[in-house]
């Protein structure tokens, strides 16, 4: 019998690029080595020749990509003394967080916008053991908070604002090249507060330069097109807005924190920001889980309306090679997905066998 070698996360894996002394104690769940996916119906469905990858983040530990980051930040945290760490959230972050804090051993405190997070992320979060604040505000008005109340009290910050938050997260990029064997020539993510489209385009950076004494892996980089829901759209007005609303909860951000990161990697890779409406990043979600098999959170859905919308009006031309990020489970969301099925009412019947054989030949 050959033992594999167990996976023990991504700090491991790409420690020789991630600023990680040798002896510091891991905080990990075995996150990251997420399935880059192909879509074989879809591409068959709009008639184009793309190929499409999905990056499906949705099956780290805590079913987000923000474990990616996560561990890196609490591993910091953690070698830098810290007992506490902090965030606002739309959710994913706050579950997260929840979750490397208490194997960590420390406190995770969570702001979180009353009424307005999905409820498996609260779930989440409520049994990862975490002290939940509720905000009678949005995820912006937390976020300022967050950044205040460093100065009054001892916890660190493990928002996307925290440097090795985006360190964690340029390793999917990595992923992506080491199983395609270059960078694809678009990737689209869904844009809320930008430390992953940041993070991505750093990755990208990163494996196609000379860093130190690494030897660069590829010499491409993709064109990076970020996608916003249009209720909370700040890249496509080109300024903050106060009110964002949206039904993918995960994005519903106006002031995102790394604004410039993210108009450099727009400027840098050529690409572009676009906004995508509700119905549109819905029926996406539910084009990908009903053709695909593959179920992400609405927010994540952006990423695939956006390409599916730049490939029919020739923005991403066929030949193309693309990846998008689905950054969250589908799971997460059970109050949106119940309702995009509300036309497919389960038949209820007796149980036995002449029932059931009528229910099956019926549908056939
Ligand atoms: N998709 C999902 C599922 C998210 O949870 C988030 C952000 C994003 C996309 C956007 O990523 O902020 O790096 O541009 N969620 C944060 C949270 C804000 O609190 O969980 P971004």
């Amino acid at each position: 019998m050959t033992i594999r070698k167990r996976y023990t996360g991504l700090i491991e894996t790409y420690r020789d690029r991630l600023p990680v002394a040798d002896g510091t104690r891991l905080i990990s769940l075995g996150e990251g080595n997420t399935p880059l996916i192909q879509l074989q119906n879809i591409p068959r469905l709009i008639g184009k020749d793309v190929d499409i990858y999905v990056k499906f983040e949705g099956l780290n530990p805590t079913g987000s990509f923000k474990d990616r980051g996560m561990t890196m930040a609490v591993t910091k945290a953690v070698d830098e003394g810290s007992q506490a760490i902090i965030c606002a959230s739309t959710g994913n972050t706050s579950a997260s967080a929840a979750a490397y804090a208490v194997r960590a051993g420390i406190k995770a405190f969570v702001l979180i916008p009353e009424g307005k997070i999905a409820l498996g992320k609260l779930a989440q979060t409520l049994m990862y053991g975490a002290k939940i604040i509720q905000i009678n505000g949005n995820f912006d008005q937390g976020m300022a908070l967050v950044k205040e109340i460093v100065d009054h009290a001892p916890v660190s910050i493990v928002n996307s604002i925290n440097p090795f938050r985006l360190e964690g997260q340029k390793t999917a990029a990595f992923e992506i090249i080491d199983e395609l064997g270059t960078a694809p020539d678009y990737h689209c993510l869904p844009v809320g507060n930008a430390g992953n489209i940041s993070a991505y385009w750093k990755g990208y950076k990163e494996y196609s330069t000379d860093i130190g004494s690494l030897k660069a892996v590829t010499n491409k980089r993709p064109v990076m097109c970020g996608y916003q829901a249009a209720g909370a759209a700040p890249f496509i007005a080109r300024e903050m807005i106060d009110h964002p609303e949206t039904v993918a909860t995960a994005i519903r951000i106006g002031r995102p924190q790394s604004w410039d990161l993210a108009w450099a990697a727009q400027r840098e890779s050529e690409g572009w920001f676009d906004a995508m409406t509700d119905e549109q990043i819905l029926a996406a979600q539910k084009l990908l889980s009903s053709n695909e098999g593959v179920f992400c959170e609405p927010a994540s859905a952006a990423s695939l309306a956006g390409a599916l919308h730049d490939i029919k009006l020739g923005n991403i031309p066929e030949g193309s090679t693309i990846v998008c990020t689905l950054t969250g489970n589908g799971i997460k969301d059970p109050d949106i997905a119940i309702k995009q099925c509300k036309d497919a009412h389960p038949v209820t019947i007796e149980a036995d066998l002449d029932a059931v054989k009528k229910a099956i030949l019926d549908s056939l």
